[in-house]
């Protein structure tokens, strides 16, 4: 039997991904035909603040064009706020307190926070003006939940698990609605759902699901995809909270039959977790280049997986438009 790769569809780049990727290079592309790429006062043609999305390919490839990756404003000197140098705010969105800091500094922002982001930070903002506390699930720490959470921190509550729920305290007068982060896997949060609904029965749903429609495509492709192969291998980032979810549902569909692994490209990926695998699922976060699935489809055929196999469960046509701050220029 011929050794093959099976290959989910969708994967790779979300519309938020790419419209925040394009911000940035929209910004490149404007300093280079000004001839600002270099510029005299030795600042950079744009500042980024935290990795525009979780994948260390794109943030180096952008910093090779003259990008300038900044953890906190703080290390944006006020020369660059007085000479106009736009600062990027990450797809993950950012907490009110950074907006502030950058307004009160006279930075030119440009808000590449994913539209699908905005849209929980602009729930928690209406739920907290109708009363209510939010039970929110996220990740502890990571940029979307900071940046969620940061709206309203007296009011939001975040739990990360099922078995967080017991930590939390309301009565049936309080008023309480949920919300989650965009990148969960869908089938463990159904499960948070259900331990806060059996304790909280009164808890309200917004009218659609925060998490996004690129999170759970890709997880109902790679859980088919998972059911054809032997093993799986993701590619995606560390960091990247839809990468790392993939690989969970990727090993929960396989179960014991096989296991799923994570890379961040080809060079990663080791020949020994291939040894007897005649099928070897793939697919890659939102924020990954395809570039980087080709070459580990490439490094597979190499090792003999030279069949190949598609499993296509939707066609996405999601597209955003750029930030205002650059369809105004
Ligand atoms: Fe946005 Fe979902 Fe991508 S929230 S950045 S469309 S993973």
């Amino acid at each position: 039997m011929t050794k093959c790769v099976v290959l989910a569809d969708p994967r790779g780049f979300c519309a938020g991904v790419d419209r925040a990727i394009l911000t940035v290079q929209t910004i490149l592309k404007a300093a280079a035909s000004s001839n600002k790429l270099v510029r005299e006062d030795g600042l950079p043609p744009v500042y980024v603040r935290r990795q525009i999305v979780h994948n260390k390919h794109v943030v180096e490839d952008l910093a090779s064009q003259g990008a300038v990756f900044v953890q906190e404003l703080s290390e944006i000197p006020d020369a660059a706020a007085a000479a106009g140098i736009p600062v990027v705010f990450s797809a993950h969105g950012v907490s009110p307190e950074v907006k502030d800091e950058a307004k009160r500094r006279g930075m030119h922002v440009v808000d590449a926070t994913c539209p699908l982001v905005g849209k929980v930070h602009r729930e928690v903002l209406r739920f907290v003006r109708e009363g209510y506390e939010i039970v929110y699930i996220g990740h502890k720490g990571h940029d979307e939940a900071v940046g969620v959470v940061g709206e309203s921190p007296e009011h939001v509550h975040l739990i990360e698990h099922a078995d967080d729920v017991a930590s939390l305290n309301f009565t049936p007068e309080t008023k309480l609605v949920l919300l989650s982060q965009t990148t969960l896997s869908v089938d463990e949060t159904a499960g948070t759902i259900a331990a806060l609904k059996a304790r909280f029965p009164w808890m309200e749903e917004p009218p659609s699901s925060d998490i996004c429609y690129a999170t759970s495509n890709r997880q109902a492709a790679v859980k088919l995809v998972a059911q054809q192969s032997d093993c799986v291998v993701i590619v995606g980032s560390a960091n990247s909270s839809n990468s790392v979810r993939l690989m969970e549902v990727a090993q929960e569909g396989l179960g014991e039959r096989g296991k799923a692994y994570r890379v961040d490209d080809a060079s990663e990926l080791d020949p020994e977790w291939f040894t007897d695998v005649e099928a070897v699922g793939i697919s890659s976060g939102a924020s990954v280049p395809d570039e980087l699935v080709s070459g580990v489809i490439d490094a597979l055929q190499s090792q003999g997986f030279t069949g190949m196999k598609s499993v296509e469960t939707i066609k996405e046509n999601m597209h955003f438009v750029l930030p205002a701050e650059l369809r105004r220029r």
